[in-house]
């Protein structure tokens, strides 16, 4: 593990050979493979495992719960979740929420609990995750919705009529 930082908090955690950790972080109880990027200001939960060759961009929040496969990217901001029904008060219960190998999450999109993200699958900026995302496939949109197989050329819109002139 390499620690590029001055302000960290890491406890209790095992890190991988040749992950580099940025300042700010807080990583509590959790597992992080090998060669993995961890960004400024990211927070990563108990028990979270995270596999090998992963990059956590800058802000992201990875809670409880939670497993990433290796390859994953995780852009900036993005918000992984771990309680369906959140209150400040009582018991609750943890939601698991699945990553899998080189899935990507975009920048500021949002993982509501209990869902798999499927291999290669690829998840727009802002979008919010509600179901599961099959393998290699896009999803955008709030709720999220499927767009296209990841690598599939954009369909296109059908040319609007011309209207006729009246003279
Ligand atoms: C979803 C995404 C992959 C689509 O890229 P694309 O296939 O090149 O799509 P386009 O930019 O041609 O946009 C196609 C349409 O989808 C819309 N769109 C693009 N991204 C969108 C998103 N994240 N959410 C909702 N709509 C989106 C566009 O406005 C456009 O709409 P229109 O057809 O009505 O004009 C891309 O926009 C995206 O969000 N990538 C993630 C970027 C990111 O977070 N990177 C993190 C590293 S910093």
């Amino acid at each position: 593990m390499e620690i590029k930082a001055k302000h960290f908090v890491v406890e209790n955690c095992e890190v991988g050979e040749g992950t580099i950790i940025r300042d700010y972080v807080n990583l509590f109880g959790c597992k992080i493979g090998r060669n993995c990027k961890i960004g400024a200001f990211v927070e990563v939960g108990r028990g979270v495992v995270i596999g090998d060759n992963c990059k956590i961009e800058a802000f992201a929040f990875i809670p409880s719960g939670v497993t990433i496969e290796d390859d994953v990217f995780i852009g900036p901001h993005a918000c992984l979740t771990n309680d369906l029904h959140p209150k400040a008060v009582g018991d609750w219960e943890v939601t698991p929420t699945l990553i899998k190998k080189g899935a990507s999450i975009g920048a500021n999109a949002t993982i509501v609990c209990g869902v798999t993200v499927g291999k290669g699958a690829l998840v727009g900026a802002g979008a919010v995750v509600t179901k599961d995302v099959p393998a290699n496939t896009l999803v955008a949109g709030c709720p999220a919705r499927i767009i296209r197989k990841v690598g599939a050329s954009k369909s296109k819109k059908p040319a609007k009529k011309s209207k006729k002139s009246k003279n």
